[in-house]
């Protein structure tokens, strides 16, 4: 058995985690070959491969990115693109397909199932967006770093008695924003499952600094959205599967604040950070577990399905399932708990 393994969409630590577990499983528990395609789809369109075995995998547990490199290519969204992933798969005589990756990447996975390719998923994204699994890895790493970084901007908005807006990501879900506003004891946490009342916040600051001396951390997801509508973007560059790219509600969060309360706001954007670095222990575990039932999934022939984790066990999930909509932020966590502390 020859299985190619690929990696696409934004990296995110625990990525090599799942190529680790992939290869040492399939290598060494039933003698399979692999090939490593580089930047996602890129590589299986462009036929481009690296040798992938055991011994590259050496040493990669504990590290961020992915070996196998990473993109946001989509084989649809070029012309005849589609067309050549079979193609390569039978010039590199690949059996199965090991897709590691997110709404984007394993949405094309999904079609591709359905055209006959032979392929596994495996979960991944920092913003925890992904439908059909409840928690995909690099968000336990994400929120630890997000939730860092608060409790560092807390000692200085103390002493200056400042607002501090961070901005953190989360493009269709406030995932990051909620667990880090949670565990940072966030004054406000806006994502993009709620409208925000940029009055109403701005006004719930003002009776809060009016009690005395507090610095207050205001979270927001760069998916958050104002009442009015219109949605800050840093750019109107799309990637291939249609995404602004965004940043940039942050400063427009805190050019509100301080305008309407007049209290010294600052702004800090979390940005890529969030990605990068080595995965959390949690983050670990879970992606060597993903990896391993990967490729219990090949062995027994369960393609279009993604390996998931339900109920702390892991389970197998139809791929189409997984990309049918993002899943969000759970009201009763946010509004029950996170609003607890608002004001
Ligand atoms: O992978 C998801 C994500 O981290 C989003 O939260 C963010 O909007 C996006 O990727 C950023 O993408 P890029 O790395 O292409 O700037």
């Amino acid at each position: 058995m020859r299985v190619g393994v690929l990696t696409g969409g934004g990296d995110c630590p625990g990525l090599n985690a799942v190529i680790r577990a992939v290869v040492r499983k399939g290598e060494t528990q039933y003698g399979w070959r692999f090939v490593g395609f580089r930047d996602g789809w890129r590589g299986v369109v462009e036929n481009e491969t690296m040798a992938l075995n055991v011994e590259a995998c050496r040493g990669i547990l504990p590290r961020g990115g992915t070996i196998l490199g990473t993109s946001r290519t989509n084989p649809y969204s070029r012309d005849g693109g589609a067309t050549t992933v079979p193609a390569t798969l039978q010039a590199q005589s690949i059996d199965a397909l090991v897709a590691i990756g997110g709404e984007d990447t394993l949405g094309v996975a999904s079609r591709l199932s359905n055209e006959g390719v032979k392929i596994v998923g495996v979960p991944k994204t920092i913003d925890n967006d992904l439908g059909a699994t409840e928690v995909t890895f690099g968000f336990h790493t994400a929120v630890q770093i997000a939730t860092d970084a608060i409790d560092r901007l807390h000692t200085t908005a103390e002493s200056h008695d400042r607002v501090m807006v961070v901005e953190v990501m989360g493009r269709h879900a406030g995932w990051i924003a909620t667990y880090a506003g949670i565990a940072g004891g966030a004054a406000e946490i806006l994502v993009p499952e709620e409208e925000f009342d940029i009055a109403a916040v701005s006004e719930r600051l003002r009776r809060r600094h009016e009690r005395g001396r507090f610095a207050s951390i205001v979270v927001v997801a760069e998916g958050a959205r104002p009442a009015d509508g219109s949605m800050a973007v840093a750019s109107e560059e799309v990637d291939q599967f249609g995404h602004i790219r965004l940043g940039g509600i942050g400063n427009l969060v805190a050019g509100e604040i301080e305008k309407r309360t007049g209290f010294e706001t600052r702004v800090t954007i979390l940005g890529h950070v969030q990605r990068g670095g080595t995965p959390t222990a949690y983050d670990r575990v879970l992606a060597t577990r993903f990896g391993i039932a990967a490729i219990e999934a090949v062995r027994d022939g369960a393609f279009g399905q993604m390996v998931a984790l339900s109920a702390g066990s892991i389970v197998r999930v139809p791929l189409a399932d997984a990309v049918r909509a993002p899943k969000t932020v759970d009201p009763g966590l946010y509004n029950d708990v996170a609003a607890t502390f608002f004001g």
